[in-house]
């Protein structure tokens, strides 16, 4: 049996994503990974419910005008590496992690973008590819670098876009498409089946 990876999944809204990961744990589809803390910067967050629901451990962290964007990231840090976490796992998290924690956590953050990068970063990525007007979008799991959207791609994932979509069932799509890849992506990475070779990732 390959040794547990504790993971931290961080998020700010909904958490449809931690959802899913909670459910793969509990199918056994998460292989050595569990998830041991999850984190949100928003204390109405429904991700926060779904934590409690699982009986998983939740702590709010928010950001206050009395905190520099650096104490915030070494908040977050302290806790991280007080729950011993291997695996930070952004699910909907809202915020940009700056440079600092991002080197202190190298290669051990991954992130879900909902577009096929390097096509449209940012926050609106499935109405943006919409209203462009492309005829395949789909999801990135990608390690987080110093950039937004900009880190090594782990794994892509397409969703053709019908002449008959309108923005919510594609949305719909693509939920369902990131609720299969990235729980998939957790489960590699607790394997030690992931290999980062300059910006290029490959699966062994
Ligand atoms: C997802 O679409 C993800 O790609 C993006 O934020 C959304 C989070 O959704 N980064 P949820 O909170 O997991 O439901």
């Amino acid at each position: 049996m390959p040794e547990k990876i504790k993971i931290a999944v961080l998020v700010s809204g909904n958490g449809s994503n931690l959802q899913a990961i909670i459910d793969a744990q509990a199918n056994g589809d998460l292989g050595p990974a569990e998830i041991g803390i999850v984190i949100s910067d928003k204390p109405e967050a429904l991700a926060l419910e779904r934590a409690a629901k699982a009986g998983i451990k939740s702590v709010v962290v928010e950001k206050t005008k009395e905190l520099s964007r650096e104490e915030y990231d070494e908040k977050i840090a302290g806790i991280l590496q007080e729950e011993e976490i291997d695996l930070i796992v952004l699910a909907g998290f809202m915020r940009v992690l700056g440079e600092k924690f991002v080197g202190a956590f190298k290669w051990k953050i991954i992130n879900i973008h909902p577009a096929l990068l390097p096509a449209f970063k940012g926050t609106h990525g499935i109405a943006d590819a919409f209203l462009y007007g492309v005829k395949v979008t789909g999801v990135t799991v990608h390690f987080v670098d110093e950039g937004v959207d900009s880190g090594p791609i782990i794994a892509q994932r397409a969703v053709k876009i019908e002449d008959t979509d309108t923005l919510g069932s594609l949305e719909e799509r693509m939920h369902h498409r990131e609720h299969e890849l990235y729980p998939e992506v957790i489960r590699l990475f607790a394997e030690g089946r992931i290999k980062l070779e300059g910006r290029k990732v490959k699966i062994v």
